[in-house]
């Protein structure tokens, strides 16, 4: 429904390589992709945001990579790839993405395993790794991260870019998400499960939970 209101307007002021607006009358909805230069103002609300997401009660691995510092200075790097999402003026969500497999490695990738992988598009800057998506709890549920993955997801297979990213069980859906959007694209596309990784405990039953 969103989608098929979306007007791509010409690139504007952030150095953005496209940009998105959509009005539903009552709301009104940007999305720039490839934002180079993220406004001032916009940096503090993305940073709680992504404090307020990222920090879940239902991984054992701690799904939180950036501190504020780490935060603010990828949202300046040029090696990083940005989508962020506005709602009436006010960001509501981020996609923040690598091609740069050491920045990538705030993310706790191993990074020796994926290069054995993955050696020539690491080499060549064409293995992206996703550091981060998320997007605020009031508009959760309405599409809008298809809507924000959409472009990113088409750019990097016009670049013959590898996608990768590490998501919980909660959010096993993003991949099926991105391989539907290239799909969509006409792309064929195949899923590449890197490694395999559980957290266990081993306890005695009559100990419970806690
Ligand atoms: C993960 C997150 C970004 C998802 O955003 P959301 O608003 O909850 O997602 P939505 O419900 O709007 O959209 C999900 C879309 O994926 C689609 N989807 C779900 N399962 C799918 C599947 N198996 N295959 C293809 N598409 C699927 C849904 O159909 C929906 O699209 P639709 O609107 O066309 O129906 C959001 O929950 C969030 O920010 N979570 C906290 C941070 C986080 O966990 N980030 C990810 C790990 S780093």
């Amino acid at each position: 429904m969103i989608m098929s209101g979306l007007e791509k307007l010409p690139p504007g002021q952030y150095g953005e390589t496209e940009r998105y607006h959509w009005d539903s009358g009552g709301e009104v909805c940007d999305l720039f992709v490839e934002i180079r230069e993220v406004p001032e103002q916009w940096l503090e609300p993305l940073w709680e945001l992504y404090d307020e997401c990222l920090h879940t009660d239902d991984t054992a691995q701690q799904q939180s990579c950036y501190d504020r510092e780490t935060f603010m200075a990828a949202m300046g790097d040029p090696d990083y790839i940005r989508v962020v999402l506005l709602l009436d003026g006010v960001p509501r969500g981020l996609i923040l993405t690598t091609t740069n497999l050491d920045k990538a490695a705030i993310t706790y990738i191993n990074t020796d395993m994926i290069r054995k992988r993955y050696p020539a598009e690491v080499a060549e800057g064409r293995f992206m790794y996703i550091t981060s998506v998320y997007v605020s709890p009031v508009v959760r549920n309405l599409g809008f991260i298809k809507l924000m993955a959409t472009a990113p997801v088409r750019i990097a297979l016009e670049r013959d870019y590898v996608i990768s990213c590490d998501v919980s069980d909660n959010s096993l859906f993003l991949v099926d998400m991105m391989m539907a959007l290239a799909r969509e694209q006409g792309e064929e596309v195949e899923k590449d499960l890197l490694g395999s990784q559980h957290y266990f405990a081993v306890k005695r039953v009559s100990q419970g939970t806690s």
